[in-house]
């Protein structure tokens, strides 16, 4: 059994478990760029979880009930398309290749689906995700109901599948760490390039184009989001892309940048001298900033709450501030003020952390979802989940804040696996060190 194979069945028993029914999961649509261009064609996530399917226009209906079935809609075979846009599996091709127990053409799913819905007790579909979408289960729906007389009941519930498929994606199988462990290691890669390819006088996107090459070389499909490629004062910008500035002597890069391979997400940030060498204050807020996301890791590990990264990076980030001075100890207060009157944002505004996988930002309840009250516990961690470990600090210029310090940025991101015993930081081979990263620009 394949992989996609055993999370339809997965995902078939929870739907037997909420009474059975039908399941309707279309992949995403071609996006035209400009006139004539399209934007890379990029599957939906939830669809090939399930099917490993890499066509777009098809569709994947799960069926629970006395017997469970898989069927697929996708393209008809079309010689003359097919000479313009390439091979086609056609529904027979995509039948036997991916192991559905039924395919259509696309084209046909006006006429096949509602017989497929007939006497189900339930949909299982993105509820309101996505107009084009409900119009055409609506429609779905109708042809159904029309059939009232002939003895034909039409689903009476709807449920949202992504709540049953986020919490599945959310623990990570074998197959997909196996992935997303090359992904981190062509990133770590391409982040250690960048390193070694930096000098004064090159611009951001000599240094994106070097990334860019390290991924694609490796098999990598695209950037799993747009790369971050900041040098000195744009570090502060926190949704900064790779533009053209210039690379200064004695400034800093941060570099936020991860490939996407086979589906799965790597996300990595570094920050490191333009030249190979920190300076005295950049190398003061890094040890920070360091120390931070190391007290993150350690508190990242089963059973642990997906908050606690975050608040033990931010007592080494207060306390840091304090410290240096970033923030005045005399109006600040001590670290518990500081993190309780909120005043250590003016240098540390996200959070520590994310979920990824297919996603770069994935799917699955940040709150513990078997807990029904408004105010939810914040989840605790399980072997299998993926997350970032993302702490930083970005120094704009203000009053009171040391000149020394003045627009510096820094972030440091790995990513994590949770483990039986705590965590493994699959991103480890990314330099990291103030000793290795100047090691490894020093070449
Ligand atoms: N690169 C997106 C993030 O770090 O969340
Ligand atoms: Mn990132
Ligand atoms: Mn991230």
């Amino acid at each position: 059994m394949t992989s996609f194979a055993r999370r339809r069945a997965a995902v078939l028993d929870q739907m037997r478990a909420l009474g059975g029914g039908v399941a309707i999961i279309p992949t995403a649509p071609e996006v035209m760029r400009n006139a004539d261009a399209d934007y890379p064609y990029r599957h939906d996530s939830y669809f090939y979880y399930l099917t490993g399917f890499p066509e777009p226009e098809a569709t994947l209906v799960l069926m629970a009930g006395e017997r469970d079935q898989a069927v697929l809609f996708c393209r008809d075979k079309n010689e003359e398309r097919e000479i313009w846009d390439g091979y086609r599996f056609g529904p027979a091709g995509a039948k036997e290749r991916f192991g559905f127990d039924a395919a259509f053409a696309s084209d046909d799913i006006d006429r096949e689906l509602p017989k497929l819905m007939a006497n189900a007790p339930a949909l299982f579909y993105a509820l309101g995700s996505d107009a084009a979408l409900d119009t055409k289960v609506q429609r779905w729906l109708n042809a159904v109901r029309v059939q009232v007389r002939a003895g034909v009941t039409a689903p009476a519930a709807a449920f949202d599948v992504r709540k049953l498929l986020n919490e599945m994606r959310l623990i990570k199988d074998d197959e997909e760490i196996a992935t997303m462990r090359r992904a981190a290691d062509i990133t770590a890669g391409a982040h250690a390039r960048a390193m070694r390819t930096s000098k004064a006088g090159l611009r951001e996107y000599h240094l994106e184009a070097e990334l860019l090459h390290e991924f694609r070389r490796h098999g990598s499909q695209f950037p799993a989001y747009g790369s971050i490629v900041a040098a000195g004062a744009n570090a502060c910008v926190l949704h900064y892309r790779a533009g053209d500035a210039e690379l200064r002597d004695g400034d800093l890069v941060l570099i936020d940048a991860g490939c996407e391979l086979d589906s799965y997400a790597s996300d990595i940030t570094r920050t490191f001298p333009v030249s190979g060498k920190f300076s005295g204050p950049q190398k003061t807020l890094y040890e920070i900033v360091l120390a931070s996301q190391q007290a993150a890791i350690e508190a990242t590990g089963p059973g642990k709450l997906f908050t606690d990264g975050h608040d033990a990076a931010l007592k080494v980030l207060a306390q840091g501030m304090l410290d240096t001075g970033l923030l005045d100890k005399g109006k600040a207060g001590s670290v518990d003020d500081v993190i309780a009157n909120g005043s250590y944002r003016q240098f540390y505004m996200h959070r520590t952390g994310h979920w990824l996988g297919m996603d770069v930002h994935d799917v699955g309840d940040y709150r513990d979802p078997a807990i029904t009250a408004t105010e939810k516990p914040w989840r605790k961690l399980a072997p299998g989940m993926v997350l970032t470990i993302e702490p930083g600090l970005y120094v704009r210029p203000a009053p009171g804040v040391p000149e020394q310090f003045w627009n510096i940025g820094i972030r440091i991101e790995d990513d994590a696996l949770v483990t039986a015993d705590g965590c493994d930081i699959i991103t480890h081979k990314a330099p990291k060190t103030v000793a290795e990263i100047e090691a490894v620009m020093r070449g």
